[in-house]
């Protein structure tokens, strides 16, 4: 464990303890937390600025807008009305116990039917969360209530079954069968990483937002870097001061673990989630990565989210992609003295090194095989590294 990260876990323990407060010794904050004070972060309140919306960045951003749109980033949630999965599978159905749930199209409705033949339930889909990489869970509401679906889409088996981490077992009740009751904070949880507040608002709010992780969830309110790109005095601005939240110029950790991490989950809110997270923790790469030893030094901008993915389009799913990333570390027979290659080369492989050391795992019941960002030597038969 490095330094910094040695930091955080003292200053996590010491906050999960209730023991130290913030002050005394801690009350020099580390690197991470002066930044997160200073810098836009997503999910977060903004300071008074208004957002733009994703068509007023396409005006002058047209080629990163065109790509963005098509990314699952982009489409994370929809309403019924759009939902690919939904107007493609007009019929589905799933049985749990005396329970049958089914879900068919009308028009452009999708209604969500529950019955175990004594009571029953039928609402329509207000909403689609996830593009469908792994699957789509449904939103509904009730008596101003709203509702995960106990039953999701997954692609792989294209067809419903139980929603992770909702139980397996038959629902006791209709009100058990419909799904998990979101609270306010619940939902605005949800909301929080699958969609970015409306153009024209200031902060997110339930009745009013646009779905999807749009280019104002990382970048920030836009209001003003518009206003100043289109006034004259543009021209003579320095990069500094286009009033826009530019990622590219943060610390290499803080990039991967507060920022990336603020929806995929950071190495510290991992470690607060009982058992940390088991071997769901696998879709939780900012955690995953910094356990790795190729993570040693966070300082290290080559090993951070934005050094293999561009944040604007989808992971490239081929393997040989990843090559030129590890190589930049990692020394190879072609270049065994390169002075910035920092690691040992492989005794094994020369290509697709992805495919051996980041390999594929299948949670129980998520029907879809992530990527574990714990870049390591994979033993025959051992057991996941929590
Ligand atoms: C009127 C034209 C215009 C509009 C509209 C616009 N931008 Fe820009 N933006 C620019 C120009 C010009 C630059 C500087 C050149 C560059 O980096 O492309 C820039 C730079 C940026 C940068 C880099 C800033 C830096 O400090 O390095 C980001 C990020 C950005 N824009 C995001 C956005 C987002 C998000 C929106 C929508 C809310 C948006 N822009 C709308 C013209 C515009
Ligand atoms: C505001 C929340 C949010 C932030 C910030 C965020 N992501 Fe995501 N990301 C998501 C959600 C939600 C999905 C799932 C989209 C889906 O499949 O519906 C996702 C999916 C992805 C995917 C998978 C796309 C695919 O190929 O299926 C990649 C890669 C990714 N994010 C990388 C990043 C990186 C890198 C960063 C930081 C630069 C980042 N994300 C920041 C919310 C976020
Ligand atoms: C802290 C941010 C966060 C919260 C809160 C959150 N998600 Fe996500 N969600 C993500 C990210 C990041 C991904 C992409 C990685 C993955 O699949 O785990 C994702 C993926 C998904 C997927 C799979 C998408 C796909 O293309 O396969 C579904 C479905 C989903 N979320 C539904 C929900 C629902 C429903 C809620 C609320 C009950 C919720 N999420 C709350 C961040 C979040
Ligand atoms: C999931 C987060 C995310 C979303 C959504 C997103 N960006 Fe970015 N953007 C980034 C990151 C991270 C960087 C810095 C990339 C790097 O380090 O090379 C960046 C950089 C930029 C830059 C500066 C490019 C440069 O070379 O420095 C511009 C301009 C930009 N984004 C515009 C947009 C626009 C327009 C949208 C919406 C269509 C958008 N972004 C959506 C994360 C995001
Ligand atoms: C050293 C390269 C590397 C780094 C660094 C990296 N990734 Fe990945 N990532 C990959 C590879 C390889 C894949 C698998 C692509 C495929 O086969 O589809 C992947 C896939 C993903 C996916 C798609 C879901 C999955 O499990 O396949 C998400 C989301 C993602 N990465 C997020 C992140 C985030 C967030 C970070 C920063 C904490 C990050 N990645 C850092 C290499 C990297
Ligand atoms: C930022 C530089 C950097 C990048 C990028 C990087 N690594 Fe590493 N990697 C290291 C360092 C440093 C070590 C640890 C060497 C040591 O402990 O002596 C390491 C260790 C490893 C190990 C041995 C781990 C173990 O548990 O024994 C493997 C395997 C590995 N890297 C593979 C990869 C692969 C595959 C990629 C690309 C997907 C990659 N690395 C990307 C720096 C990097
Ligand atoms: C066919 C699977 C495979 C491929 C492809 C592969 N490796 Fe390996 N790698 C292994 C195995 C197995 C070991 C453990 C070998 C041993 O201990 O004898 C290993 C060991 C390593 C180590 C640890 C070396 C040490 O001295 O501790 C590093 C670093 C590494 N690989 C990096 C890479 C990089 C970088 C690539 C791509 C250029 C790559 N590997 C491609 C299977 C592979």
């Amino acid at each position: 464990m490095n330094g910094r990260r040695l930091i955080k876990l003292i200053a996590l323990l010491a906050a999960l303890a209730g023991f130290v407060r913030m002050s005394g010794w801690m009350a020099q904050p580390p690197a991470a937390a002066i930044a997160q004070a200073t810098q836009w972060q997503p999910n977060q309140p903004s300071s008074g600025a208004r957002y733009a919306g994703a068509q007023a960045c396409a005006q002058c951003h047209q080629s990163k807008s065109k790509i963005h749109a098509g990314s699952a980033m982009a489409q994370a949630l929809e309403p019924a009305a759009d939902a690919a999965i939904l107007r493609a599978h007009t019929q589905l159905s799933f049985r749990n116990g005396q329970w049958i749930y089914r879900i068919t199209r009308e028009g452009v409705r999708s209604l969500y039917t529950i019955s175990d033949g004594a009571e029953s339930l039928t609402a329509p889909i207000l909403w689609a969360f996830g593009r469908g990489a792994s699957g789509q869970t449904y939103v509904i509401e009730r008596d101003g209530v709203y509702y995960e679906t106990r039953v999701s889409f997954f692609t792989s088996l294209r067809a419903l079954d139980i929603t992770p981490g909702a139980p397996r077992r038959a629902p006791s009740s209709l009100k058990d069968a419909i799904g998990q009751a979101l609270g306010r904070q619940d939902a605005m949880a949800c909301f929080g990483c699958h969609a970015t507040v409306a153009p024209g608002a200031q902060r997110f709010q339930l009745d009013n937002f646009t779905p999807g992780v749009s280019c104002e969830a990382c970048h920030g309110p836009g209001e003003k870097h518009i206003a100043l790109m289109k006034s004259a005095a543009a021209e003579s601005e320095t990069s500094a001061g286009k009033a826009i939240f530019n990622p590219r110029r943060m610390h290499p950790d803080d990039l991967s673990q507060q920022f990336c991490g603020a929806c995929h989950r950071s190495w510290e809110a991992v470690m607060q989630m009982p058992e940390r997270g088991g071997m769901t923790n696998v879709r939780f790469q900012p955690y995953r990565l910094a356990n790795s030893r190729c993570y040693k030094n966070p300082d290290d901008r080559r090993i951070s989210c934005s050094a293999c993915h561009d944040a604007h389009e989808d992971a490239r799913h081929d393997a040989a992609f990843y090559d030129a990333k590890c190589l930049a570390c990692h020394q190879s027979k072609n270049s065994p003295s390169a002075k910035d290659r920092i690691a040992p080369p492989c005794p094994t492989g020369k290509a697709q090194c992805a495919a051996c050391h980041m390999p594929k795992i299948e949670p129980p019941g998520l029907h879809f095989k992530f990527t574990d960002h714990q870049i390591r030597v994979v033993k025959p038969n051992e057991p996941y590294p929590n």
